[in-house]
């Protein structure tokens, strides 16, 4: 409605670490204008406005929210009252209230936003504070469609599922209206606005894993040495060695490892604890290309840990993106463990901002 007027559509981005929902907005290339950005981590803030040249302000009350006169919300709140690792204490975790109370303020609103973009970790979908959630969005007037997606359904070799949710005023509408009210888990839907996908057709997916798989481009694609000749330009203390895993590591864990080539199609999702811990918070990479894969002691691949620049591809970020010199690794893996896939993102937003 607004493009026909062709008016930016004025966005705010709430919890903004260092700005993945703003790249994805300009990766999916919508008509939009970042109004202002919200996050209480003055570290996050840093790299925002290192990036952006714009600080995120770190609060917020309901009065301002009129005064922005915005029409569209991103949203990625924090996920740790949803996430299995987390006690799930979901609404009653003080870390999703301040995602409650902005929700609470839509009604109360002058000028309310006619588009919400929320993202989550898989675990969301079933907590109390969705249900809350869908409920204010229904009573305000607006149509809901969710995904759950990941970037190997985009080619990139990635997995990090995430739980998304897109919400759209009346008399807004989405262009594929028949999958309003309904959780997917395929893409198809945002590639070809008016493909209809059966059904049924959304629980093919996890039969079809390792076809998806090899449709992926290969890891080393998104390694430093392929995408710049500077290897130091991502490392606080300029060395490759700061990546290699430690053979006492290897001892102790060598078992919990996941461990991936540069040929390899698929890689896990690195958490804000990759390089603190080492089960289940990422992939390790083998350097040395073995005979026979599985017969090999972990000690002769030359295991390192994935450089944050290397992580921050495999999360689309632009080339520009970069960190102040001052964040150290540890920081620079907390915050984009945090972050979210520009891959994934940008589709849904360019779904999100297209008119039937
Ligand atoms: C899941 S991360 C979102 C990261 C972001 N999408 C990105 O691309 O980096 C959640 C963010 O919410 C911020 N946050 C947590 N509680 C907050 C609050 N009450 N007010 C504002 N920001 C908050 C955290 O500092 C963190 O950066």
């Amino acid at each position: 409605m607004e493009d026909e007027h062709q008016q930016p559509w004025r966005v705010l981005e709430f919890y903004s670490g260092i700005g993945g929902m703003r790249y994805s907005a300009m990766k999916a290339g919508v008509n939009a204008k970042m109004v202002e950005a919200f996050d209480i981590n003055d570290l996050a803030n840093d790299v925002y406005q290192h990036n952006f040249n714009h600080r995120p302000f770190q609060t917020l009350t309901a009065a301002d929210l009129d005064r922005y006169r915005a029409n569209v919300w991103l949203l990625s709140p924090p996920c740790q009252p949803y996430t299995r690792q987390g006690l799930q204490k979901q609404s009653a975790d003080a870390r999703a209230s301040s995602f409650i109370k902005i929700l609470d303020i839509i009604p109360q609103l002058m000028q309310p936003p006619t588009m919400l973009f929320v993202e989550n970790v898989v675990g969301f979908e079933t907590s109390d504070t969705h249900q809350q959630m869908v409920q204010i969005l229904k009573e305000n007037e607006f149509v809901t469609q969710e995904f759950i997606l990941s970037p190997f359904q985009f080619g990139v070799p990635y997995s990090r599922p995430r739980y998304f949710c897109l919400a759209k005023r009346k008399p807004l509408s989405f262009c594929n209206p028949e999958y309003d009210g309904q959780l997917l888990c395929v893409p198809e839907p945002l590639h070809d606005r008016k493909k209809s996908i059966p059904i049924n057709e959304n629980d093919r997916l996890t039969s079809t894993f390792d076809e998806i798989l090899q449709t992926c481009l290969p890891i080393e694609r998104f390694l430093e040495s392929a995408s710049t000749t500077n290897l130091d330009a991502f490392s606080p203390e300029g060395s490759l060695n700061q990546y290699s895993v430690p053979s006492s590591l290897i001892e102790r864990w060598g078992s919990a490892m996941d461990i991936v080539y540069p040929d390899s199609t698929r890689c896990c999702c690195f958490t804000k604890s990759y390089y603190r811990y080492v089960k289940g918070t990422g992939s390790l990479l083998a350097t040395i290309m073995p005979k026979i894969r599985d017969k090999t002691s972990l000690e002769e691949l030359s295991l390192r840990y994935f450089t944050p620049r290397e992580v921050a591809n495999l999360h689309a970020f632009p080339k520009e993106f970069e960190f102040p010199e001052h964040v150290t690794l540890r920081q620079r893996y907390a915050l984009l463990g945090n972050s979210l896939s520009v891959a994934v993102v940008a589709p849904l937003l360019r779904y999100l901002f297209s008119d039937p």
